[in-house]
C-alpha cells in the first residue's frame, strides 16, 4: 500500500501515472468523503486515457455514467440505491469492456471485481489530500 500527500498539481500527476500504468479493462474504484477529489484524480486519468482535455471530465452525480473516447467509462454512484438498481440500469455491462472508473464504489461492493484497483482520498487541509492505493 502506497500513502502519498499531495497538492492539486501531484494529485494530476499521480493520476497520470496511475492512467498510464492501468491494465486492459481495468476497475478502479475511488472511496471519499465528499469533496475529497475523486473527480478530480479522474479528470486526470480518464483525460490521459481518452486523449481529451480535464475539463471534458465531469462529474456524472445525476446521470450515474459518462463515457469518453477509447472506451473509458467514469461511474458516480452516489446517489445510486443499491447493486441491483446498478445491475438494471445495464451498467454490470460495462466492467469488462473498457476502463471503469468508479465514484462512490462501496455502493457495489459485493459486484466490484476482485481485481479492482481500490484509491482512498481523504483530505487533510484545503490545498492538501492523502491518497493510498496500491501500486
Ligand atoms: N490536493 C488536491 N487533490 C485533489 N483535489 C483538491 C486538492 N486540493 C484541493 N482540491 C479541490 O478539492 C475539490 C475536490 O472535489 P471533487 O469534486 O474532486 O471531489 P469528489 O470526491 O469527487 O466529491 P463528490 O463525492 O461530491 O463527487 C476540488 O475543488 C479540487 O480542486
Ligand atoms: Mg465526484
Amino acid at each position: 500500500m502506497k500513502k502519498v500527500l499531495v497538492d492539486l498539481t501531484e494529485t494530476f500527476a499521480l493520476g497520470k501515472k496511475i492512467a498510464e500504468a492501468l491494465p486492459e479493462n481495468g476497475v478502479v474504484a475511488f472511496y471519499g468523503e465528499l469533496g475529497a477529489g475523486k473527480t478530480t484524480i479522474i479528470k486526470s486519468i480518464a483525460s490521459t486515457l481518452a486523449k481529451i482535455d480535464p475539463s471534458e471530465v465531469t462529474s456524472p452525480t445525476f446521470s450515474y455514467m459518462h463515457i469518453y473516447p477509447n472506451d473509458v467509462y467514469h461511474f458516480d454512484l452516489y446517489r445510486i440505491r443499491d447493486v441491483k438498481e446498478f445491475v438494471f440500469m445495464g451498467f454490470g455491462e460495462y466492467l469488462r469492456k473498457g476502463i471503469c472508473l468508479i465514484e462512490w464504489a462501496e455502493r457495489i461492493a459485493e459486484i466490484l471485481p476482485e481485481d479492482a484497483l481500490k484509491i482512498h482520498i481523504r483530505h487533510v487541509d484545503q490545498n492538501t489530500r492523502e491518497i493510498s492505493y496500491e501500486s
